[in-house]
């Protein structure tokens, strides 16, 4: 039943974004404007999109394993050994970050389709007095209350997967470093927002406190760190 509200509050905020989106909406391009061989212009797809999994089996079976591409094609690891590093050397190696940003880049907008945000019976780890994680109620609460948001955290990642591909095409070495860093602050940014925004006071109190420590340096970013 409580499952049966939440599917219907989801419906009910995609009728309301809907309605809203189609009168902001120019009239469909005349015909002497559109180009030849496309039959139906005013259509914005070809046809229906229909989510399978709930927003965190997508990041668990999609989002995350396609960032790791990123992630795991740039290290430096300091062992008694010595230094190993790792980055691209191959056409094969650039392929696999081309995976995760294409990926990344296509992917990142099945979360414009609206789905449950956790599976049925899932309520996350939002329980207690200081939850760690908010419940996918109060996730879903949130977007209905600023969709431009979750647009703009969308459209974050979205540029974070084009600039890889750019970084690809031009075999990059050096700016894949900076684009793993851009790509985990993508993913932070919207985790803080939605998913434990608790960490986010948190995190803004312990990063006031260590500018004050150490006034003047560079402060480090405390985002979750790549596997
Ligand atoms: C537009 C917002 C948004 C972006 C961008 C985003 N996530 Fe998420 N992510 C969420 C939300 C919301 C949840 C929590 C869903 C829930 O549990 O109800 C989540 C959950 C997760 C989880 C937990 C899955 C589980 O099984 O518990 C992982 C892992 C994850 N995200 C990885 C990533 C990675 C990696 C990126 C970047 C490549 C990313 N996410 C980008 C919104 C986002």
């Amino acid at each position: 039943m409580k499952r049966h509200h939440f599917l219907l509050s989801v419906a009910t905020g995609l009728f309301a974004l809907t309605a809203a989106c189609s009168a902001q909406q120019p009239p469909p391009a005349s015909s002497a404007q559109t180009k030849p061989g496309i039959a139906a212009p005013h259509l914005a797809l070809w046809g229906d999109l229909k989510p399978v999994v709930s927003v965190k089996e997508l990041m668990r079976d999609m989002l995350d394993p396609a960032s790791d591409f990123i992630f795991d094609s740039v290290s430096t690891v300091t062992s008694k050994k010595g230094v190993v590093e790792t980055f691209p050397r191959n056409d094969k190696d650039w392929e696999k970050v081309r995976f995760g940003a294409v990926t990344l880049a296509e992917g990142v907008y099945l979360l414009k389709i609206p789905r449950p945000f956790a599976p049925p019976g899932d309520n996350n780890n939002s329980d207690g007095p200081e939850p760690l994680e908010a419940s996918p109620a109060e996730i879903q609460a949130k977007l209905e209350r600023d969709p431009v948001l979750w647009n703009a955290k969308i459209e974050a990642l979205r540029n974070v997967g084009l600039e890889v591909l750019e970084i690809v095409k031009k075999k990059d070495v050096d700016a894949l470093w900076g684009a793993a860093d851009d790509l985990d602050e993508a993913c932070e940014t919207c985790h803080l927002e939605y998913w434990y925004p608790g960490q986010k006071a948190l995190l803004m109190k312990a990063d006031k406190q260590l500018r004050g420590l150490y006034a003047g340096e560079k402060s480090k970013k405390l985002g979750m760190a790549p596997k």
